[in-house]
């Protein structure tokens, strides 16, 4: 399986590389030619296939392009690179149900180094101190605190002080390095929200309905269908347990979308829909830009949730 960035041959990486140059320099057709060329010596390159499929789209080839994402992903099975994400986006099959696991965690370990300084430094990232003001909104203190998708562990530092301990859950292991050398959480394991609450990693080792606070800022866009996390927050939470969360926005949509982003957005009255089945209460709401994406401001909406005592 070709999976690796270098495709292990000289001369196709020589022309992938010069490919690159020319997309950069604003020729994408030409670097689609040159990665043709790489590609004929090495056909079975997964990411050949995948940067191929970028430089025809940006070529305004989607036709090409289409057939390109589906070959990196009969090459690539576990779909590292997304290419289902972009084939739904170019109307070719329908809108997964959620991204691929694999590609999650794959984009966020690359991520880790440059996280903090990426979002919080140069899109202004604004969740976790949004969520935690609506957290403390309530004025209680928590014995014990879940957070879902807790990455490098920006919202630790937030809530620390209303919560006896804390622990985080995140599928990325390097995300999960990063936040423990901040030293705020008292555990911090591996875990797959987008699987059934017995498979998803959260049970191992502890007790269902133990978290009187449970978290998920900025990560339900890595979703898509929201029922398997809400069934795994239905296990983690106990009685009278709070539940904060945000989403980005799809407005006045009925469901949720794939954006072109290549994360989810959910509309208020899905949300709205999917806590009601769940019996969860809404005690608060808040809209608000939550960052920026390609310069431009990406709307979220904040939730604070009560499963009644
Ligand atoms: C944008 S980051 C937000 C991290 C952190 N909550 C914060 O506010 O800084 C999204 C995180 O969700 C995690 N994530 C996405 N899908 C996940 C899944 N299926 N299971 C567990 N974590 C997931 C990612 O690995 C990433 O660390």
């Amino acid at each position: 399986m070709h999976h690796q960035l270098s495709s292990g041959d000289v001369i196709a990486d020589r022309r992938a590389d010069y490919a690159r140059m020319l997309e950069e320099g604003g020729e994408p057709d030409a670097a689609a030619e040159l990665m043709e060329q790489a590609l004929e010596l090495v056909p079975a390159w997964a990411a050949g296939w995948y940067r191929l499929a970028t430089y025809l789209e940006k070529a305004g080839r989607a036709d090409a392009a289409i057939e390109a994402y589906r070959r990196t992903l009969a090459f690539d099975p576990d779909d590292i690179f997304g290419a289902t994400l972009k084939l739904a986006l170019l109307g070719d099959v329908a809108t997964p149900d959620r991204p691929p696991s694999r590609y999650v965690e794959r984009l966020f370990d690359d991520y880790a180094d440059r996280f903090e300084s990426a979002l919080v430094e140069k899109l202004d990232y604004s969740v976790p101190q949004k969520l935690a003001a609506l957290i403390a909104s309530t004025g209680r203190r928590y014995d014990r605190a879940v957070d879902l998708g807790c990455g490098t562990g920006l919202l630790g530092p937030e809530i620390r002080g209303r919560v006896d301990r804390l622990e985080g859950f995140d599928l990325s292991q390097n995300m999960l390095v990063k936040a423990a050398e901040k030293q705020v959480y008292d555990c911090l394991a591996q875990a797959d929200l987008s699987l059934a609450p017995d498979l998803s990693g959260l049970f191992a080792d502890a007790a269902r309905h133990r978290a009187d606070l449970v978290t998920a800022a900025d990560v339900l866009m890595y979703l898509g269908n929201l029922e398997s996390v809400f069934a795994i927050i239905g296990e983690l939470a106990a009685s009278g347990a709070d539940i904060a969360f945000s989403v980005e926005d799809a407005g006045d949509g009925e469901g949720f979308h794939l954006a072109p982003s290549l994360r989810y957005a959910h509309s208020e009255s899905y949300v709205r829909a999917l806590l009601a089945g769940h019996g969860l209460q809404i005690l608060a709401t808040v809209k608000s830009v939550i960052r920026k994406d390609g310069g431009k401001p990406v709307s979220g909406i904040l939730f604070l949730t009560r499963k009644p005592a």
